[in-house]
Order: structure tokens, then sequence, then C-alpha cells
């Protein structure tokens, strides 16, 4: 099968021919149609992992994938050959990833999220959802937005925030977001009431221009520790700030003046699948910037930056 993998650490991600993967007892395999780029699987790429998780060579990336259920190994009554799959694929060690024609994983992952595939959503909106899509639910929920409450969102054009935006706005929160001008109109159309370009000067400086009053909750997904801090004394007396990359440090943290966390996802089936049921809904829109196809995965992690939404990967295979 063709996959993208590095050899080693800090290698460059490549396409390269393995042995097709067979099903171990409790594992399925999952032919793949389509999978996204997610931050992630250059910093799993780059061993910065290393030392949280196992890791086997050559090691596929991709976290985020669909597809369907092509075998499975023995003992496996969750799956049956032919069911149509997608979620976030991670078994561990890493390495068996969704930038590939197939993948052996097992069909119940105590840490990633793989679900049935509900009939009207389409592949490339199946792959594309996974990692942001639970993340957004997941912390919009955590940081409970409520009608009429203005929220800062940092971070607001990539994956996690085109969702982020429209599960905030949809509970009638005033979402303020950051956007490079190229991707104002698109975001406001998501629902952002108002954006801010993060280009175009210091943040922290421009939002206490536009907002002198501050605002209820600030939602951080770039991890930018200064940007954060810079940014927590413009969140309002009793609001609140939380960070999906880390991005609160400890003297943040200890702040009683605002309510500051860094978010975690729990539960992730759970969260994918309340993602999903908001798609089935209507209720959100998940933005697919470009499709590409296997070969150009190694160029598009190469070029990081830019993201409008989710880059898609589909998966032709002659079999
Ligand atoms: N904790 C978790 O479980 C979890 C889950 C998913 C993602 N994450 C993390 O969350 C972050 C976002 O993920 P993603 O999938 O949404 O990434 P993404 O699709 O690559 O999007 C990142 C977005 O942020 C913008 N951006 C970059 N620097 C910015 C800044 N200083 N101010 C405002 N916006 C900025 C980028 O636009 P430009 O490039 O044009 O600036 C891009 O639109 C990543 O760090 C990822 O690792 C964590």
């Amino acid at each position: 099968m063709r996959a993208v993998a590095v050899e080693k650490f800090g290698d460059g991600p490549r396409l390269i021919e393995l042995p097709d993967p067979t099903p171990a007892a409790g594992e399925i395999l999952v032919r793949l149609r389509a999978a996204s780029l997610n931050p992630l699987d250059s910093v799993v790429a780059a061993g910065y992992l290393a030392q949280q998780y196992p890791n086997t060579f050559p090691l596929v990336l991709g976290f985020d994938g669909a597809g369907e259920v092509a075998a499975v190994g023995d003992g496996v009554e969750r799956f049956a050959p032919g069911d149509a799959v997608f979620g976030q694929f991670w078994s561990e060690p890493l390495g068996r990833g969704t930038f590939a024609e197939l993948v052996a994983l097992p069909a119940r992952s105590d840490s990633g999220a793989l679900l049935p595939l509900p009939p009207t959503i389409p592949l490339q909106t199946a792959a594309a959802l996974p990692t942001a899509g639970q993340t957004a639910f997941g912390v919009i929920a955590a940081l409970a937005p409520a009608a009429g409450e203005t929220l800062l969102v940092v971070g607001a054009t990539g994956g996690v925030g085109s969702l982020a935006v429209q599960l905030a706005a949809r509970r009638g929160a005033r979402v303020i977001a950051t956007a490079r001008a190229d991707a104002a109109e698109w975001i406001v159309g998501l629902g952002a009431a108002e954006t801010i370009d993060y280009g175009a000067g210091p943040l922290p400086e421009m939002l206490a221009a536009a907002h002198p009053e501050g605002v209820d909750a600030l939602l951080d997904l770039t991890g930018d520790r200064a940007l954060v801090s810079a940014c927590a004394p413009q969140v309002r007396d009793g609001g609140r700030l939380t960070s999906i990359g880390f991005g609160a440090p400890e003297e943040l943290l200890a702040e009683t003046r605002i309510e500051v966390s860094n978010y975690e996802n729990v539960d992730k089936p759970r969260l994918l699948a309340g993602i999903a049921d908001e798609v089935v809904a209507g209720n959100v829109a998940v933005e697919i910037q470009r499709e590409i196809e296997l070969a150009m995965v190694p160029a598009a992690l190469g070029a990081p930056g830019g993201a409008r939404g989710k880059t898609v990967v589909l998966i032709e295979s002659d079999r």
C-alpha cells in the first residue's frame, strides 16, 4: 500500500510503499477513502511526543480519516466488513496513521474515537471532522458562552476555530474572531459578529481599543503563552479564559480575577458523536479549504500556516 511516513523523527515525510497491514485479534482493517491534516501530524513527525507515547517506524502519519472496514480480527463484534467508519484513528505505538490506503487498529481505542459513519455525512466531511470537531465541540461546551456574552476566539480561522465560531454563535454569543484580512468576510459568514486582523498590529492593543469594557470570555487556539498572557487583562472581572494549546502558563492559572484553564478532551467518542450530530442536523458546516491527493501530503505538511478550515486528503485506491 502507499503511505506517507517518516523513517525517523525529524525526517521529512515521504510517500512510500509498505506491505498491506493485517488486523490482529481485536483489531479492524480500514480501507481509507479520505483523511485530513492537523497540526498534530507535524508534532508527531518531529518527535515532540516521543517521551509521552511509544512509536513505530516507518511512522505512518495522520490521525483523522474515513473509509470502510475491509476485515476484522478475531473477537471483533463492534464492526463488520463493509461498515463505513470515521474518526480519530489513534493507536499506540503511534505510526499506524491515516495517510495510507489501509490501516489496522484496535476496534476500541482508549485514546481516539472511531464511530460508524452517519449515512448523510460525506466522506470528505467525515475525514475533516474528528480532531478539530471533537475539540471545538468539547471546548465550547466547557466554556459555555451564553447568549449576549462576548467571546474572543484567538486562532479562529483554522480547523478548530471555524467550528468553534459556529458553535458559539449558535448559542447566541457575540463572537469576536481573529482573522487576517483575507479571511474576515468568510469567518463573519460563519457567525462571527466582528473580526480583529492580528496581522495588522498587536492583538491586545487592538482588542482594548475595540472593547475597552473587556470581553466575557476568551478562547485561545494558538497555544501562544506570551499572547495569551498579554490578552488576559482584556477579560472582564469574573470572566473566563481557556486555551486548547496549553497557552495558559502557571502564573495565569493561579489568577483569581478571572477563571483560567487549559482545556483537554475527555471521552473523545462522546465529543465526536456530539459534533457529528450537529453536522447531521445542519447546525454547523465543516469548512474544507482544499482537497489534495496522498502524494501531495508531504508538501502540505512542509508548508504549514494559512489554514482556513480543513485540508482533506482524497485517497484513491484501485482495490
Ligand atoms: N488539545 C487538543 O486536544 C487539541 C486538538 C486540536 C488542536 N489542538 C491545537 O490547537 C491549535 C489549532 O488547531 P487547528 O487544527 O485549528 O489548527 P489550524 O487548522 O492549523 O489553524 C490555525 C489557525 O490559527 C491562525 N493563527 C496562527 N497564529 C495566530 C495568531 N497569533 N493569532 C491568531 N490566529 C493565528 C492561522 O492562520 P494564519 O496561519 O494565517 O496566521 C490558522 O487559521 C493547534 O496548535 C493544535 O495543535 C489541540
